[in-house]
């Protein structure tokens, strides 16, 4: 599902063993409705961070313009497949690495089209920071923002992926219909702020806003010129995202990176992101539910081989004594001393989004469970509690069905073992989405494995 997954290995192998530097590391989704402008500033951070040559540039506009798709060619350094290209639309989740002074940054481009939403939350389940982008063009931010468009699904699927910090760009304020008006700007902030409070963020400690545009590289790497925006002091979005405080994870507590994907390459090659604990050369590993006993051959971070890794990081790991066919994404590679539980049954809080054509949702309701990297169908077997969300506390009255907005304690069920953990020991491991027929119709956590 994660574009740009092949290691060039022999010539990094080549150079040597190079620790992890000492520079903060942190990965970033960008996210927001279709045509936002995820890809263009993507695909303009990299050429600002000089990591594509004016040719490679001129390259991409022609191909942009043979495909009738003029204003794409800042996209395409991010959208490498041809599907992608021709249609102009984000399929799979793209990888991107640059560096300011202080950070070293993985970039995640996730698709914004609705169909795509499964890539989505895999790269949001990866990232600590969000960008979430927002068209300020005549009719798109509306379209975004609206009941069903994905303005609002992503920055829900967002918070309880774990995206525990949001950067709201104001994009395209370069348009005709826009033209850096303020208050435009600040017609799009006073609608969000409210809706992101609801959807469970601390707009005043964990969101900033800014205004950019990703087209003309405007208020991106360099802090806006007063001559194209006037009214603008704020930050730019490198320094916003420098200034970005993520949360700690123990370098030292058990090992769990949940797999996303693997490939053969001189043995089995997993990726993910550490969660929690720290991985070297040379251990001992498990991959759960399996239980198979692994021994790790090499690290990969970014596209360097280092001797040891730690919470954070988005890392290729080859292993020993497993066959790639033996591995799905979705099983978890961790501690041998502290495994991971694999379980069929846990009890969840639930907030019920929005249910398909008003349905109830009771006992028998089935849906597609989303938790860190697993998929899996799941049914839920038993309504245990309402929760007044007012009150948070537990309703007395036996709970037989819900309906949209309620709270709900209830058992559910999956077919195979997945790996999980409740969401007070291990948050990234212990939150997850419900979605049925494409939607997403509720979000949870793990509060008890079965
Ligand atoms: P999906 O991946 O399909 O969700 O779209 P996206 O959010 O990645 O959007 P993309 O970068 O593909 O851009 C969509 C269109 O918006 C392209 O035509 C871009 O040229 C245009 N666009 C993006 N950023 C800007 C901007 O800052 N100003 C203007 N005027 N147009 C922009
Ligand atoms: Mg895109």
């Amino acid at each position: 599902m994660v574009k740009d997954k092949k290691i060039t290995t022999s010539a990094h192998e080549a150079l040597g063993e190079i620790e992890s530097d000492k520079k903060r590391h942190f990965n970033v989704v960008f996210i927001g409705h279709v045509d936002a402008g995820k890809s263009t500033i993507g695909g303009q951070i990299l050429f600002l961070s000089g990591q594509v040559d004016d040719r490679t540039i001129q390259k991409y506009e022609k191909e942009a313009k043979d495909k009738s798709r003029e204003s794409w060619y800042m996209a395409y350094i991010m959208d490498t497949n041809e599907e992608e290209r021709v249609k102009g639309i984000t399929v799979e989740v793209g990888r991107a690495y640059f560096e300011t002074e202080t950070s070293r940054f993985t970039i995640l481009d996730a698709p914004g089209h609705k169909s795509y939403v499964p890539n989505m939350i895999s790269g949001a389940s990866q990232a600590d920071v969000g960008v979430l982008v927002i068209s300020a063009r005549k009719g798109e931010f509306e379209t975004g923002y609206e009941r069903g468009g994905q303005t609002r699904e992503h920055v829900q699927l967002a918070k309880t992926l774990g995206v525990t910090k949001l950067l709201v760009v104001v994009n395209k304020m370069d348009d005709p219909t826009v033209k850096w008006s303020k208050e435009r700007y600040d017609e799009i902030e006073s609608k969000m702020i409210p809706f992101l409070k609801s959807s469970g963020y601390n707009v005043k400690k964990d969101v900033q806003f800014l205004p950019i545009s990703g087209l003309i590289g405007a208020n991106l790497k360099t802090r806006m010129d007063k001559s194209i925006c006037s009214w603008w002091n704020g930050p730019c979005l490198f320094e916003a995202l420098d200034a970005v405080e993520v949360p700690f994870r123990d370098p030292k507590g058990s090992f769990r990176m949940p797999i996303i994907d693997k490939f053969k390459d001189m043995g089995t090659v997993v990726m993910g992101k550490v969660e929690c604990g720290s991985v070297c050369e040379g251990d001992s590993l498990m991959v759960m539910p399996n239980k198979a006993q692994v021994k790790v051959l090499a690290v990969f971070c970014d596209e360097d081989r280092v001797k040891r890794a730690g919470p954070g990081e988005n890392l290729r790991v080859r292993l020993s004594a497993v066959e790639e066919e033996d591995i799905l994404s979705g099983f978890v590679l961790c501690s041998v001393a502290n495994p991971i539980h694999g379980v069929t049954e846990f009890v969840s809080q639930l907030q019920i989004l929005e249910l398909l054509d008003n349905a109830i949702f009771t006992a028998g309701y089935k849906a597609v469970l989303h938790i860190h990297s697993v998929v899996e169908e799941c049914e839920i077997v038993e309504l245990l509690q309402q929760i007044d969300p007012k009150t948070k506390k537990p309703m007395k009255k036996k709970v037989l069905f819900v309906k949209n907005g309620a709270v709900v304690v209830c058992r559910i069920q999956v077919n195979n073992l997945i790996c999980i953990e409740k969401f007070s020991d291990f948050p990234q491991l212990g939150r997850f989405t419900l979605r049925t027929e494409g939607k997403t119709i509720a979000v949870g956590k793990v509060t008890d494995l079965a």
